[in-house]
């Protein structure tokens, strides 16, 4: 028997464990209860007594051995368990890219034209999206029951609160707060109760401009605009004036440019001719400067606005107005490396 637990002892020392297969082997082959440990305590009992003591202690020896492998083998594959895991990562891969945010198209072109009349001397005033009608009509030269409110279906909040029509009551705002000379624009988004389709929706942003000093001409207000455009679109672009209404201003003006899409060829964008219409202007009606407390025997000024989604769309091609408010990031995206 002493020969029997060398042996084991011997086969153990060699013995590796290289699966959980093979623990299980393990396990059955010497610790069940047909196991070689079991046989070998079966064995002992019919050793003689004077000899039980030293084989006693190599049996123990062989027990704990037996014990001590099966239990690392355990340990050793549940420890497995997890590197297998691991394994199926590989950290030696290349980082998936995480997604840059873009900014949004018309954010872009804002951008633009606000940098590209801040070298023309501009600087940027804001104002509350929520006006009374003074602000947006009544100062503006907008008689009481006058049709030309109608020309901006507006959103009333209470009587005379309404979601301001266009950045106009900026310029009003800025004109009782400072005295001339003033240079300033006035990005912001503006409300029209209008129908919503690929050309026009409830709310878009406009820029708007006013240029008071003495001795303000149409001149000037047309070399400050080609200036934009030019920078804007390019040395190519072609401009031209049409003679338009609005309350405040007089002489007022819609400017055109040479349609970007087809380059003057004609398309549906520019409905065949060639132009488009991308903003109004003109001289600011005196009736103006006086309801904001400016001399009109000194200064004049003129004024201009535009809507940034059509420069927008002109700019990038974009065909319905919509796009730029339903948040497609198919949409967006492609403005990320801009
Ligand atoms: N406020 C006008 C609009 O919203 C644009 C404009 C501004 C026209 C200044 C002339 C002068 O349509």
């Amino acid at each position: 028997m002493k020969e029997k637990l060398e042996e084991i002892s011997e086969n153990l020392n060699n013995l590796k464990i290289n699966s959980k297969e093979e623990l299980e082997n393990f396990r059955l082959k010497y610790l069940s209860r047909k196991g070689i440990l079991n046989d070998l305590f079966e064995e002992f009992k019919q050793v003689p007594n004077e000899l039980k003591k030293d084989l006693g202690k190599l049996m123990n020896v062989v027990k704990t051995n037996v014990q001590i492998k099966f239990d690392e083998a355990t340990e050793k594959f549940k420890k497995n368990k997890k590197t297998n895991l691991e394994d199926k990562i590989d950290f030696t891969l290349p980082a998936d890219g995480t997604e840059n945010g873009s900014r949004h198209p018309l954010n872009i072109i804002e951008n633009k034209i606000v940098s590209i009349f801040n070298k023309l001397g501009f600087t940027i005033a804001e104002g509350p999206e929520i006006e009374n009608d003074w602000h947006n009509f009544s100062a503006l030269n907008f008689p009481l029951n006058h049709p030309a409110r109608d020309m901006q279906d507006t959103f009333f909040i209470y009587e005379d609160i309404a979601l301001r029509t266009h950045t106009s009551s900026v310029q009003v705002r800025l004109m009782q707060k400072k005295n001339p000379p003033l240079r300033a624009i006035m990005p912001g988004r503006v409300y029209r109760n209008e129908a919503i389709s690929a050309r026009a929706n409830c709310f878009f942003h406009q820029i708007e401009g006013i240029y008071i000093d003495e001795k303000v001409s149409f001149a000037d207000l047309k070399q400050t605009l080609y200036a934009f455009v030019k920078e804007m679109f390019g040395d190519d672009v072609e401009v031209r004036f049409r003679p338009s209404y609005f309350p405040f201003t007089e002489p007022s003006a819609e400017m055109d440019i040479s349609c970007q899409i087809c380059k003057g060829n004609g398309c549906n964008v520019c409905k065949h001719s060639g132009w488009v219409e991308i903003l109004g202007c003109g001289l600011i009606d005196p009736n103006v400067l006086k309801n904001c407390g400016i001399d009109t025997e000194k200064y004049s000024g003129f004024a201009f606005g535009m809507g940034i989604e059509r420069i927008t769309m002109l700019k990038y091609d974009v065909k319905d107005l919509r796009t730029f408010f339903i948040n497609d990031s198919r949409f967006l995206k492609q403005f990320s490396s801009i």
